[in-house]
């Protein structure tokens, strides 16, 4: 089906970077970040759910970490206050459900209240729900509206086929983000590896308050302030270099200039030799996304229906180049 629709040109290889010097200095620039910004409280109690997940999963099956949702910034140690990066968490959530559909299992890192996958596609429930008065219903029950029955009723089906296959973990500061990206990241190496696929969905801030320069209580509006704002070190490097390097990782680009859209994918799969990049334009997400391959491969994805997902062709896609990277791996 997805074939179809994706246009595949070969463009330059991606060359190979040096990963001597300059890389022993970004490695740094993530820890000295990891010593400064703590875990969230939940941690290790979350990486266990991790862990007897993947034991759970079994030998022989593919495991997905999708991340969804933006990242916030604290202004405060008491935060009243936030930065925060775009994202509904729509095209994660929409796209767990195709990789389950597909047969993976899902770890789902998100932000807190973003969308959450089958719940995306049913109405809020005082829409959806009415009380019903009869014979069936002593006392008065409820039910949902004949109107939307067919629909919640798919919903609940697909639910249900696939709530144990998915691990709900969230986040609400980029800290807790990219703790979590570490954490799980390792150990789908170490536990799953060619057959792991890394789905980088979130958006994620480049910019945060260093510790040493945030105030104790909420920034009083008496005068102008000042924030003086760090460079978030770019995790992915690490990511596909040193935590987990056996994974397929696919991050995403997001733009808002078409201009520059593919020459900074193509850069970011030079500077961080990850496996894939997924280009999109803020205004036109939903109906193209551009793949390019390490290979240097590019593949256009273009969704022409409005009421179908673009996920669900954007995931036949990735599914098809994951089973030629495990393939080119025989040892998994
Ligand atoms: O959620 P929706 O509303 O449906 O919108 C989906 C989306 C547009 C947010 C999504 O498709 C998307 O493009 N997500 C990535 C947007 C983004 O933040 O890109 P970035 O340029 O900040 O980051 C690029 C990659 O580098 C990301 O994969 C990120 O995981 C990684 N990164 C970013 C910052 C950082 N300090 N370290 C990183 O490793």
């Amino acid at each position: 089906m997805h074939s179809s629709s994706a246009s595949s040109t070969a463009t330059t290889a991606v060359s190979e970077v040096d990963t001597t010097n300059t890389n022993k200095e970004e490695y740094k620039q993530c820890d000295a970040f990891f010593k400064e910004i703590p875990p969230h409280a939940d941690y290790d109690e979350s990486i266990s759910r991790v862990q007897r997940f993947i034991e759970n999963a079994g030998a022989y099956q593919r495991i997905v970490l999708v991340t969804s949702g933006g990242t916030l910034v604290p202004l405060e140690k008491l935060m009243v206050r936030f930065i925060d990066n775009f994202s509904t968490g729509s095209r994660g959530a929409a796209s767990t459900e195709y990789f389950l559909a597909a047969g993976y299992k899902v770890i789902f890192l998100h932000r807190g209240k973003s969308i959450q996958p089958f719940t995306r596609s049913i109405p809020p429930p005082l829409e959806s729900l009415e009380v019903s008065v009869g014979p069936c219903c002593l006392g008065g029950g409820v039910r949902v509206k004949s109107s939307d029955s067919v629909k919640v009723r798919k919903v609940l089906e697909k639910y249900s086929k696939h709530k144990d296959s998915i691990l709900y973990i969230s986040f609400e500061s980029l800290g807790d983000y990219l703790w979590y990206l570490k954490g799980i990241s390792s150990e789908l190496n170490k536990r799953v590896g060619y057959r792991a696929v890394i789905y980088l969905a979130a958006a994620v801030s480049d910019f945060y308050v260093p510790k040493s320069e945030m105030p104790e209580h909420k920034i009083q509006s008496d005068v102008k302030p000042t924030i003086n704002l760090a460079l978030t070190p770019k995790m992915i490097f690490p990511l596909a270099t040193l935590w987990a390097p056996k994974t397929y990782i696919v991050s995403f680009k997001l733009e808002t200039d078409s201009g520059i859209l593919m020459e900074k994918a193509e850069k970011a799969l030079k500077t961080y030799q990850h496996n894939m990049v997924a280009a999109n334009l803020l205004t036109t997400r939903k109906t193209t996304v551009t793949f390019v391959e390490r290979t240097g491969k590019v593949a256009r994805i273009d969704n022409p229906e409005e009421d179908k997902d673009i996920e669900s062709l954007m995931i036949g896609f990735l599914q098809d180049r994951h089973t030629a990277y495990i393939q080119t791996n025989p040892s998994s």
